[in-house]
């Protein structure tokens, strides 16, 4: 009898804990739901472009919650001092003087070439 209480116990415990450390990552970035990013037939804006990629992408290091590098990239604004300030592109593109982002590898190539019109067109919310 003590012993199923004591199972019974760790298992309300387990529940609990668990119930608590839940996360959904798209609730918390609700902007990464329903895109594909690369669609030709969207014009590189901030809004319907590139916040997707970026969340896709980037956000788990780079949200205003964790800012890795105090790098915020998760509202227009701060994006577009990073893209003005060419650390941007320099991290996508990998260029020297930059840190490559993601780390230790690439987004795709359609996704680099959105930010990159995005960039071109100065940067249109
Ligand atoms: C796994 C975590 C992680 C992810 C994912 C990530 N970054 Fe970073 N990022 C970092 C860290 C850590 C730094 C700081 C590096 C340093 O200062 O040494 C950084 C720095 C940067 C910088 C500053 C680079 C410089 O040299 O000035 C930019 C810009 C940047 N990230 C953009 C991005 C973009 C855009 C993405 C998505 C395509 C991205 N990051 C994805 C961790 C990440």
């Amino acid at each position: 009898m003590k012993l199923i209480r004591h199972i019974l116990f760790i298992f309300l415990l387990t529940l609990i804990v668990n119930g608590c450390a839940y996360n959904n990552f798209e609730e918390l970035y609700p902007q990464t739901i329903n895109n594909n990013p690369c669609d030709s037939s969207v014009a590189s804006t901030y809004n319907l472009s590139v916040k997707y990629i970026l969340s896709n992408n980037c956000l788990t290091c780079h949200s205003s919650d964790v800012a890795y590098g105090g790098v915020v990239l998760d509202n227009y604004e701060s994006v577009r001092e990073q893209a003005q300030k060419g650390a941007l592109m320099g991290a996508i593109l990998h260029k020297s003087g930059y840190q490559p982002m993601p780390p230790g590898t690439s987004i795709p190539q359609c996704q680099i070439d959105k930010i990159q019109q995005w960039v071109d067109a100065n940067e249109p919310q």
